[in-house]
């Protein structure tokens, strides 16, 4: 089957149209994206009202591009997904209304995707990953440990009490005076950084529920730059290294329980799987590595580009639910605010249902 997928939920524009084999395996066709960040620069984050409007004026001709690139008519669509949420309304409004209109004009079935959801299933995408598996999905708004048991089928283990890890690299970036979006920003830093200069705190290590928690180590890392003031290229760099191991210090001791707890309630996973924007740093790649292979299972990894926002993961997670029978109406509302475990299963306005749902 091939799907057309629409992502317009934050400051990437993004359209693909991804190609599913009855087998469950995938294949990219076209993955076009748009990021936004020059235009929320100067902000220093994203302004959703300019967000929405970037959109509109650019969607229409990137899911141009993204056909003409896979070759694919819209007769030959077997579905167009929009990504309904959570995220940014204006955004999501304009995504997933001219998902509608495609669906409509071409009398296909639409599929409105939890974006989380999107994240969840792209490892499947370019790997044959069977279910259960655990998933570390860490983004600029999300830091959560789920139990992936299925389509549709997810139980959240963990998740951050404060600050999403993406946000507070962030934060981070921006209290150290580095341009947005921070998160590559401070790795790039770290990278030439001392991580033992700063004794920064290891957030909730030792605790029994694989939760996080980021605003006290954010915390310590302004005292110090404060202290330092002003601050020099060296320093800059050692506050984001120190920064950088107390996370992958917390990301590691998080993890672990959380792959515990989760082999408890559903035996051991197929394999520990990451995504989201942070899952692009390559120092936390490596220790995920580790930390799966001390669980006594596999790391899989879906590559960079695939981590950060894209319409290819929209498109695979519609295949994914479309192949299952399930689409969603016409009067599928956009949400800004959806979670993966509570919602995921009885999505607004879907057709069909299936046991399990
Ligand atoms: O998943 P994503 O593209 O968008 C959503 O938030 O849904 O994630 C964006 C987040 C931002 O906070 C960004 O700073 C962070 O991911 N990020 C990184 C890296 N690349 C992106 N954080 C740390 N290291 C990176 N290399
Ligand atoms: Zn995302």
């Amino acid at each position: 089957m091939l799907v057309l997928g629409i992502e317009t939920t934050c400051d990437e524009t993004a359209a693909a149209v991804i190609e599913r084999q009855p087998d469950g395996s995938g294949r990219i066709l076209s993955n076009i994206v748009h990021s936004q960040i020059s235009d929320h620069a100067p902000y220093g984050g994203v302004v959703p009202e300019i967000a929405a409007r970037a959109h509109v004026d650019l969607l229409d001709g990137l899911i141009d591009r993204a056909m003409a690139e896979a070759g694919v008519g819209y007769a030959e669509l077997s579905g167009v997904a929009a990504a309904a949420g959570p995220g940014l309304i204006g955004g999501v409004i304009v995504g997933l209304t001219t998902a509608k209109a495609i669906a409509m004009v071409h009398d296909t079935p639409l599929i409105a995707v939890n974006h989380l959801e999107a994240h969840a299933l792209t490892p499947r995408l370019t790997e044959p990953l069977a279910f259960p598996y655990c998933l570390f999905l860490v983004s600029g708004g999300h830091t959560q440990i789920v139990a992936v048991l299925g389509v549709g089928e997810y139980v959240r283990l963990g998740t951050t009490v404060d600050d999403a890890m993406g946000e507070a690299f962030d934060k981070v970036a921006k209290m150290l005076g580095l341009p947005y979006p921070g998160g590559p920003q401070v790795e790039r830093a770290a990278a030439r950084g001392d991580p033992t200069r700063f004794d920064f705190p290891r957030p909730m290590v030792g605790r029994p529920e694989p939760n996080f928690s980021l605003s006290g180590l954010k915390t310590a890392v302004r005292n110090e730059a404060s202290r330092l003031l002003p601050l020099e290229e060296q320093d800059i760099a050692d506050l984001c290294a120190g920064f950088q191991a107390a996370v992958l210090a917390s990301t590691a001791d998080r993890l672990k329980v959380g792959l515990r707890i989760f082999t408890e309630r559903f035996g051991p996973p197929q394999a520990l799987v990451a995504a989201g924007g942070v899952a692009s740093n390559q120092a936390i790649r490596g220790a995920l590595e580790a930390i799966a292979k001390k669980a006594g299972t596999v790391l899989l990894l879906p590559p960079p580009a695939l981590c950060t926002d894209n319409g290819a993961m929209i498109a695979w997670a519609g295949a994914e639910r479309l192949a299952l029978g399930i689409s969603d109406g016409l009067d599928a509302a956009p949400r800004a605010r959806w979670l993966l475990d509570a919602d995921a299963k009885a999505p607004a306005g879907h057709k069909n249902s299936r046991a399990g749902y």
